[in-house]
């Protein structure tokens, strides 16, 4: 589908990865060779605890800063737990929301991503709302009926005109952490019935402006392949956004594809 009417997105996911002084050490690399780009969208998304060392380390640069997770709830006993006011104050504009990591190890369900999402856009936080298949449910062919089903939970109750505060972030589960990346072509087919799934659900409008990213092993040498595939508006990465160089490959894999 036409992707002059969004823009790409390039979303690091450090998870529980770098210091605060790391950080600082990563923004002083990435900041002398990140390449003026234009028409992507540069976001890393950091630890809780190193947001605000982030934000200042970051803030002559084009990288917004994200958060990995937050509770649903406003305030309240929660012990451990990030509030998206907490986030909001310190400046963060997105937060993953249902990460396969946050589902297998913290009992996320599809029903607290939901409370998250609408928190998240109550918020005005874009929420980075990751879905995605294990190998089971691949081999036995499963992938769309479960991706539809992970997104008629997730975002149950969330209108069209909300849809704005929203990014799907296709993440097969066997491809996460493995260096095995879904083809372009296959990549690109899921994508592509997720944009369906969203203009049945919603309409046309809202499945033409929705940005949908790929994550699972996407890496600098990957990158351009799956950023020129017409459903794949950006990638959600995970081990290749923690090294400077092959980050900054990746956004400016985003400038090959728009040229
Ligand atoms: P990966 O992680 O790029 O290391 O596979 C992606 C993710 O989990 O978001």
């Amino acid at each position: 589908m036409n992707k002059k009417y969004r823009k790409a997105i390039i979303a690091g996911n450090w998870k529980m990865n770098k210091t605060a002084s790391e950080v600082r050490t990563f923004a002083e690399e990435i900041k002398s060779i990140i390449p003026k780009v234009k028409t992507c969208e540069t976001v890393l998304c950091v630890p809780s605890v190193n947001i605000s060392a982030a934000m200042s380390a970051f803030r002559s640069s084009r990288i917004a800063i994200g958060a990995q997770n937050m509770h649903y709830e406003a305030a309240g006993a929660f012990t451990g737990e990030v509030s998206a006011e907490m986030l909001s104050e310190l400046g963060v504009k997105y937060v993953i929301i249902g990460h396969s990591e946050r589902r297998q190890f913290f009992g996320e369900t599809d029903f607290t991503v939901n409370k998250k999402v609408r928190r998240a856009i109550d918020s005005s936080i874009v929420a980075i709302l990751c879905i995605g298949e294990d190998e089971a449910q691949r081999a036995m062919g499963g992938t769309i009926a479960h991706l539809q089903y992970q997104l008629s939970i997730a975002l149950s109750g969330i209108t069209a005109q909300e849809m704005r505060h929203v990014i799907i972030a296709y993440e097969p589960i066997w491809a996460i952490g493995t260096g095995n990346t879904a083809t372009d072509e296959a990549a690109q087919e899921i994508c592509g019935e997720i944009r369906t799934f969203i203009r049945k659900t919603y309409d046309a409008r809202t499945a033409r402006k929705v940005s949908i990213l790929y994550g699972g092993s996407m890496n600098a040498e990957n990158a351009a392949g799956l950023l020129a595939m017409p459903d794949i508006d950006g990638g959600l990465i995970g081990s290749a956004s923690l090294k400077s160089g092959d980050f900054v490959q990746i956004i400016s894999a985003t400038a090959q594809e728009q040229a």
